[in-house]
């Protein structure tokens, strides 16, 4: 997967994912990030990229020209670096965009080549949007200074679906958000912290307890704090007899 990430603050981005995971599946050509400066193509002698609103109101907005002429540059990147010639989606990051989650996500990961907008300030000129923009996608109901957080937030998360990035394959799949469920507590030695001990079924090496138990965790934690997510769950029959006897 080849991540392009159209942006005022390139190093935010490349400082912000070289590390950890998301780095070492960098190293091993997983995937790539590459953080293009929208600034390198203004025309302005000023190098300016905003301009204020038609219409007037607080802020300054984007222009179409350096984004636009950025993004065509981002094309013949995608068609160096690859060979689908499949055109690639184009994600604005915005507040007023469909919320991301883990379904998208892990549909995001099967594709070859994504595109990243950020904006800043108070927005950026509608006529680039709609010529360039596939998705408008939101990280959640609240408003930050620009799209780069978001941004790093999507490809982490996107990131951990592409075979080969997580150690353990099956991590990803058992995790929190898969079927509905929130994922089961965790625990490590030593078997007694300040006099708290380690549940006794997950000592007891006993793999289908250990499972039962888990799933029941699951199914209570989602129940008592995700009522919401809670409600798409597929029950079986006994899950169903399990939190009808704890109540
Ligand atoms: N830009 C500013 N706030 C945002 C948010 N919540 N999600 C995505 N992009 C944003």
């Amino acid at each position: 997967m080849n991540f392009y990430i159209m942006t005022l603050f390139p190093d935010m981005i490349m400082n912000g994912l070289n590390t950890s995971i998301i780095g070492k599946a960098m190293e091993k050509n997983l995937l790539s990030i590459n953080a293009i400066d929208i600034r390198d193509f203004t025309t302005d002698k000023h190098r300016h990229v905003d301009d204020y609103p038609y219409g007037g109101g607080a802020g300054m907005v984007m222009q179409a020209q350096p984004v636009y002429d950025c993004y065509k540059h981002v094309e013949t990147l995608i068609n160096e670096n690859s060979e689908n010639t499949k055109k690639a989606r184009v994600l604005f990051m915005t507040p007023t965009g469909r919320t991301f989650n883990q379904d998208m996500a892990k549909e995001l990961s099967t594709e070859d080549n994504l595109v990243f907008l950020c904006g800043h300030y108070e927005g950026i000129d509608k006529r680039v949007l709609d010529k360039i923009v596939t998705d408008e996608v939101s990280i959640g109901d609240f408003v930050l200074t620009g799209g780069e957080l978001p941004a790093m937030v999507m490809i982490d998360a996107i990131s951990r679906h592409i075979p080969g990035v997580l150690n353990n394959d099956v991590s990803a799949e058992t995790e929190t958000f898969t079927d509905n469920l929130l994922e089961y507590p965790q625990y490590t030695r030593p078997e007694v912290w300040e006099g708290e001990k380690v549940p006794d079924v997950l000592l007891s090496g006993h793999h289908a307890n250990i499972e039962k138990w888990r799933r029941e965790q699951s199914l209570l934690l989602t129940r008592e704090l995700r009522p919401d997510l809670f409600e798409k769950v597929e029950l079986t029959k006994k899950d169903k007899k399990f939190l009808e006897e704890n109540k």
